[in-house]
């Protein structure tokens, strides 16, 4: 059986609340806020957690007031514990959606049960190929013609959850790895917030594996 439902409703007249976790440069993270800040998407960036203290997205983060926490993954002794304090906080800033952008570990039940279906995350390859770390690159050196990125919604497998938009970005022969990369990239920092601007405006369904946005 199929089941359906609609993840956010679209008649709250706040702003979106979203935590973003990051675990490096946040080039995403300062995606999120321009589009934060210029309005393209009806939502404010209330909170920045990071699993290393020298992650740039911090600061990008401080530098706007916005509150920036790192949590050392270090100071607990399993899993379940570090991301009890990561519920926490994002509960203490009232986050309604949260957003991995770089976030370099995988999300356990904890956090999932917190946040059932109100965790997305973007990844740079056209899932479900090339799941994992260095998507690009592992796109790039199988030789495909093709490959891209995807925002997806985060389950308790890696890079699995259903769909929400993928962008297709060509490979070039005279592309390098980081060559794509940087295209790719520029494709993430558009489909990111127009991800978070349809679920903010409560058009997103989740059915069975498969997203819907409705009109
Ligand atoms: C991006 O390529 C994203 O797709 C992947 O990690 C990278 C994060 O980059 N999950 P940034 O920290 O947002 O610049």
């Amino acid at each position: 059986m199929l089941i359906e439902q609609l993840v956010k409703g679209g008649s709250n007249l706040d702003k979106l609340r979203l935590g973003i976790l990051a675990s490096g440069r946040g080039s995403n993270l300062q995606a999120i806020m321009d589009a934060a800040d210029n309005g393209k998407i009806y939502a404010e960036v209330v909170l920045v957690i990071s699993d290393r203290q020298d992650a740039y997205a911090l600061e990008r983060a401080r530098q706007r007031d916005i509150p920036a926490e790192f949590v050392n993954p270090k100071n607990f002794t399993s899993k379940a514990e570090y991301e009890k304090v990561i519920v926490e906080l994002l509960n203490r800033y009232g986050v309604e959606l949260v957003c991995l952008a770089g976030y370099m570990r995988i999300v356990g039940d904890t956090m999932l049960k917190a946040f059932p279906d109100k965790i997305i995350n973007i990844h740079p390859a056209l899932l479900p190929a090339f799941p994992g770390l260095h998507g690009q690159e592992q796109a790039w050196r199988h030789g495909v013609k093709f490959s891209g990125c995807t925002v997806h919604f985060v389950d308790e497998r890696v890079d699995s959850g259903p769909i929400i938009i993928q962008a297709v970005v060509p490979v070039l022969e005279d592309d390098t790895a980081d060559t794509l990369a940087a295209r790719i990239l520029e494709q993430e920092h558009i489909i990111y917030p127009e991800a978070i601007r349809r679920y903010s405006e409560g058009r997103l369904k989740i059915v069975g594996r498969k997203v819907i946005t409705c009109e």
